[in-house]
């Protein structure tokens, strides 16, 4: 029973930078239950701080997308703060690349209050890059689900 939790912790950790759906995490996480009905869903599925902001920043962005795509203004409920991307803790510690990290996390942040304040395509899709310009040296594994948030001109 310890050997097949720590495989599947390894899956998370795997999973953490991959582009697996959320459809997906949920059966695995099912069927640790299964085998072990003691395991909550909430003790296999190892979230980190900065996994939580990502997923948030994920569907702010998908909503800003279609207020923006309908040439409408973005609300006030969606007016977000992700300073807090340089401090949140990861899976996997960053070790000397957390200069990298955060150069690259204050590039998307400037671009990300000029999308606020400018909400046109343009620079909403720059922000879009920049999310994937931290995520080629970081974490290949969702570059495809964030190429989705991009609106085509
Ligand atoms: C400065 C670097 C950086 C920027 C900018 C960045 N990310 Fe991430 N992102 C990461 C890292 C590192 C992880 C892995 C987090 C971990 O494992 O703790 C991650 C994880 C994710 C995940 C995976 C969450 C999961 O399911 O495990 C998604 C989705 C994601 N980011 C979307 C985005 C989106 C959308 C943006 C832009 C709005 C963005 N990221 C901007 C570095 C970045």
């Amino acid at each position: 029973m310890k050997k097949t939790l720590s495989i599947l912790s390894i899956g998370f950790l795997v999973w953490a930078c991959s582009s697996n759906t959320e459809e997906q995490v949920q059966t695995k996480a099912e069927t640790a239950t299964e085998s072990n009905p003691g395991a909550s869903v909430a003790r296999v599925r190892k979230t980190s701080e900065l996994t939580g902001l990502m997923l948030q920043m994920h569907d702010q962005l998908k909503a800003a997308k279609s207020y923006i795509e309908a040439g409408q203004p973005i609300p006030d409920s969606l007016k977000w703060d992700f300073e807090a991307i340089k401090t949140a803790q990861s899976t996997k510690p960053m070790g000397e690349k957390k200069n990298t990290f955060d150069g690259m996390a204050s590039a998307f942040l400037a671009h990300l209050e000029k999308t606020i304040n400018n909400p046109d395509i343009e620079t909403y899709n720059e922000t879009v890059d920049a999310c994937v310009t931290c995520h080629q040296s970081f974490c290949t594994g969702p570059i495809k689900k964030i190429n989705k948030l991009k609106i085509s001109k």
